[in-house]
């Protein structure tokens, strides 16, 4: 059986002190494979990782990654714990060179493991040929689609046991979507644990292996892969509560 990596157990959370924006939200995400979070704009999904890296403390509930209660954590011990996070909307520094914001999470590793880091360090420019091209770029000089790349090979430096991946796809091409997806699969094929949100329901129930539904802040619906496979519009109207 894989190994729990988070435990989202009854959390309640919100960014004002008398407004809940998640109510009693559970779910379970296990080394090398993929959890599903869906649900309508609004529903919460960003700030359900928002709370798992502390950015928001939770309310009630606990949040537990390999059996250390990590609610309310400080967000910058995320990366020595082994959770890396792709937000939605971009985290790489624009001023800085392509190469300067992939190393920058490694400084602090990067004297004890240099070798380990050089041989990740070629393997990311082997895998990601427009990094190897645009690496002495300033980032923010690069298209969306590249970004993103550079976002992915970042946390593949990183090699996390946790990846929580908000709408990576948003914005992106259909072919430069599928490639972002492809990578999620290598991340988790790698072992990784990974929480992946994206809007592409389709797309998410295909590869994940739990799914959830968030409907207004509380999970409405979970279940495994074949529990969201079939008439998969009919389904997700219901989950979602549009009886139309
Ligand atoms: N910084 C904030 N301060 C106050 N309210 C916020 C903040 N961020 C989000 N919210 C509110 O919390 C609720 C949930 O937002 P959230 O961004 O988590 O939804 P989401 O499911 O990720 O939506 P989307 O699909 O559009 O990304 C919304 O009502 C939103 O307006
Ligand atoms: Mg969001």
């Amino acid at each position: 059986m894989s190994e729990l990596l988070l435990r989202v157990d009854k959390v309640t959370a919100g960014y004002a002190q008398d407004i809940d924006v998640l109510s009693e939200v559970s779910l379970c995400v296990k080394a090398g494979e993929v959890c599903g979070l869906i649900g309508l704009n609004g529903a919460g999904k960003s700030t359900v990782v928002k709370t798992i890296c502390g950015f928001l403390a939770p309310k009630a509930g606990t949040i537990e990654f390999m059996g250390e209660n990590i609610s309310g954590i400080d967000p910058h011990r995320l990366i020595d714990l082994g959770i890396c996070y792709i937000p939605q909307e971009s985290s790489l520094f624009p001023y800085l060179t392509v190469e300067e914001n992939l190393l920058l999470p490694l400084q602090s590793r990067a004297r004890k493991f240099a070798q380990v880091m050089r041989a990740r360090y070629e393997e990311v420019l082997e895998a990601f040929p427009v990094i190897r091209e645009k690496r002495q770029a300033q980032a923010g000089d690069l298209s969306g689609g590249q970004q993103k790349q550079v976002e992915f090979a970042k946390a593949w430096l990183q090699q996390p046991r946790l990846c929580l991946i908000d709408e990576p796809s948003i914005g992106l091409s259909p072919i430069m979507a599928e490639e972002v997806f492809v990578w999620i699969e290598k991340f988790s094929q790698s072992g990784m644990g990974v929480l992946l949100i994206d809007h592409n329901v389709r797309r998410v129930v295909r590869m994940s292996d739990q799914i959830n539904v968030l409907s207004l802040g509380r999970i409405t619906a979970s279940g495994q892969r074949q529990d969201f496979q079939g008439d998969l519009h009919e389904q997700v109207r219901q989950w979602l509560g549009l009886d139309f």
